[in-house]
């Protein structure tokens, strides 16, 4: 057991319920870029100009936009009091600094979007946007990480040296994993705030082709039926090449995900925790993608695409949590198997003196 974290079980529950918030958080955020009301209010900190605690309620209960933007700073402040929280629990609880260190982490960063929030209104800068949705899911994986070193588990866990020759053949797949799905989040963001999202409108197909003409005169064309059917901003051929990438990034996601969980069954076995694991997220990614296809056949319906982000983020969520475990057993295993080695080597030189007694008879 590591010293100083028997007794942290509500520590533990705490960032649960904080990741749990964040979580939602990023919902209400992907809803303000999906309803693209993210300059309703156009100032910050304040709220037309009240402090944002004190706004009255018919300024912003059920009125279209606003209601959003404001619930989204709201929600955000809610998960800064959490974090300040952890970062303070951890402080007067943990034994481990580094645990420590990682709720300072989680306060800084959950500082910083504030901040990058706020910018992205009083700048009205897109690309902040950009930068504050990725770091929001960063952020969560953070926060998941302490659940999961805070956790019961992370303490009692005990792997075999098989385990460890296990996880140590699945690193690799499960690191491009990770990258994958950020490649696809980075991917997802730009489309999402560059309004590309409906760069290319139609599914299995793309433009009626396996891959669509991106010259000048067919993207004019494209524009052309844009304005009649899905959307008033023109696109350029770089929105639809971005499209196509995220879309072919998720057909290589799903394909390095399936070789993870089928490569995790063949090293683990069936009944493996992790194996079960591994196969959870192989749901959730079959999921997401279904999710993107809904989204681009619904004509990019605001609760869709929210939904998307969301799931998206509890991926990169997972999938790291997945790698932190194997990291933990294969760590647990190797400290087992060198303290065998010590408790050998130890029984060993005791029976030195004797051999040499036998020796010198
Ligand atoms: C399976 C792997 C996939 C992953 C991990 C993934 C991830 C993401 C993420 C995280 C975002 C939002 C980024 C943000 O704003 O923070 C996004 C946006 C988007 N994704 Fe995916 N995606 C996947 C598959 C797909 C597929 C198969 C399609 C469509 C065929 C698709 C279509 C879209 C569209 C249209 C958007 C932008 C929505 C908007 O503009 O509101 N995605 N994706």
């Amino acid at each position: 057991m590591v010293p100083g974290s028997h007794n942290n079980s509500w520590l533990h529950r705490f960032a649960i319920f904080t990741a749990l918030a964040t979580l939602f958080l990023i919902g209400m955020g992907g809803l303000v870029t999906s309803r693209e009301v993210g300059m309703a209010v156009p100032d910050w900190p304040t709220t037309y100009g009240y402090n944002m605690f004190l706004v009255p309620f018919d300024r912003w209960i059920g009125v279209s936009g606003v209601f959003e933007e404001h619930f989204h700073r709201l929600v955000a402040t809610f998960v800064g009091l959490l974090t300040t929280i952890l970062m303070v629990w951890l402080w007067l609880k943990e034994r481990r600094k580094w645990v420590c260190y990682l709720g300072v982490s989680a306060f800084l960063l959950v500082c910083l979007q504030g901040l990058l929030g706020g910018l992205r209104v009083t700048e009205i800068n897109q690309n902040l946007g950009l930068v504050h949705g990725t770091l929001a899911q960063l952020f969560l994986v953070l926060i998941c990480g302490i659940v999961l070193v805070t956790s019961g588990w992370w303490n009692r866990v005990k792997a075999s040296e098989s385990d460890r020759v296990g996880f140590m053949a699945l690193k690799g797949a499960l690191v491009a994993v990770i990258c994958l799905v950020f490649v696809q989040l980075l991917l997802g963001a730009t489309m999402r705030h560059q309004h590309a999202g409906l760069a290319v409108w139609d599914f299995p197909l793309a433009h009626g082709q396996v891959w669509p003409a991106m010259n000048e005169d067919a993207v004019a064309g494209y524009n052309e039926k844009r304005v009649k059917t899905v959307a008033v901003a023109d696109i350029a051929p770089w929105h639809v090449g971005l499209h196509m990438v995220h879309r072919l990034g998720a057909v290589a996601t799903l394909a390095l995900v399936i070789a993870f969980a089928v490569k995790a069954r063949r090293q683990l076995g069936q009944a493996h925790g992790f194996t079960k694991m591994g196969f959870v997220l192989l749901a959730m990614i079959l999921a997401q993608a279904g999710m993107g296809v809904w989204t681009v056949w619904s004509n990019k319906a605001a609760d869709v695409a929210t939904g998307h982000v969301v799931l998206g983020a509890a991926c990169l969520a997972l999938a790291s949590m997945l790698l932190l475990a194997a990291k933990r057993c294969a760590f647990v295993a190797e400290s087992a198997n060198a303290a065998e080695r010590l408790a050998k080597r130890s029984d060993d030189e005791a029976i030195d003196p004797g051999q040499t007694a036998a020796v010198a008879v």
